[in-house]
């Protein structure tokens, strides 16, 4: 009998004997720091609620800015979903949808604002590209573009965690996933407020609330009072592999967006896990 004891090729990996459950025997491979895939990304998010809801007299100005700061960024610009999904979640709530239901239905919400912004910057030479390319042509697309622009919900579909009715991973998470696993350069948050305060400013006593120049995700994610981002984005920020920090900036005053894609503190700076504290 012929032996094929020495032709068997044998494919060599550290991980194949062992549990991926046993942290011990897993760092040694698996505790190394990711490649930076785009290191001179910037990613800024655009309020669906906060900026695209309000219409020209809100986002035409913001337009402007972008376009006008492109040659300085390759950008990707991601859009929140704003108050059709949040009329979505009440329609789908009161059916009894699962949360895995309306999970895309919002972030198609959020993907039609991109559509709205890639528009206005298309004689700029950005458009509007989906989830699977953003997963895997982005580069070329940045190569032929300055930017592009997305929807900044995560694709959790039917895969979204159950703990809540609502979608706990919204557009702020799914930017944040975005930029820490592309190990971009910097992401930016746009609200309609100039960061993230104390308490709601607009709400009836707001008078009280002032402004947090800077803070911690941890900290914030104990916060409890409402904020102006997912709570499930301040929970992955403790573990970024990439991205320091993170600002908030009022998107309706001109010039803050600029300022902070130079690297100026004009809002919140949130400080992720690899932040100082
Ligand atoms: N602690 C807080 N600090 C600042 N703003 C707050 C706070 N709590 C609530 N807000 C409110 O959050 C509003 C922004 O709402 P929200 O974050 O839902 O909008 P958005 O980010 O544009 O929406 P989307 O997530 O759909 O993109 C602000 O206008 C402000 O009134
Ligand atoms: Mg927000």
């Amino acid at each position: 009998m012929a032996d094929t004891h020495n032709t068997i090729k044998h494919v060599a990996s550290p991980l194949a004997r062992q549990t991926l459950l046993d942290s011990d025997l897993t760092r040694p491979v698996a505790g190394v720091k990711p490649i930076r895939i785009l290191p001179w990304l910037q990613v800024v998010k655009i309020g669906g609620r906060s900026i695209m809801d309000r219409g020209a007299e809100a986002i035409l100005p913001v337009v402007d800015e972008l376009r006008k700061i492109l040659p300085e960024h390759r950008m990707l610009i991601l859009t929140g979903a704003g108050v059709r999904a949040r009329h979505l979640y009440s329609v789908g709530l009161d059916l009894g949808l699962p949360v895995g239901s309306l999970a895309p239905l919002a972030a198609s919400e959020a993907g039609q604002n991109g559509h709205i912004l890639a528009s206005l910057l298309a004689p700029e030479g950005v458009s509007y590209v989906e989830h699977h390319t953003l997963a895997s042509q982005l580069a070329i697309h940045l190569t032929a573009a300055r930017a592009v622009v997305g929807s900044a919900f995560p694709p959790y579909h039917h895969h979204e965690f159950p703990g809540s009715r609502i979608p706990q991973h919204r557009a702020d998470t799914g930017a944040f996933l975005l930029a820490d696993a592309l190990g971009a350069a910097g992401l930016t948050i746009v609200e309609d407020v100039d960061g993230v305060y104390s308490t709601d400013p607009k709400s009836p006593d707001g008078k009280t609330a002032q402004l947090l120049r800077e803070a911690n995700a941890i900290d914030l994610a104990k916060h409890p009072g409402p904020l102006p981002i997912d709570r499930a984005c301040l929970e992955v920020m403790s573990t970024a592999r990439h991205i320091e920090h993170v600002q908030v900036v009022n998107g309706l005053v001109p010039g803050r967006l600029t300022a902070a894609l130079r690297g100026e503190h004009v809002g919140t700076i949130i400080h992720t896990g690899l932040g100082r504290s």
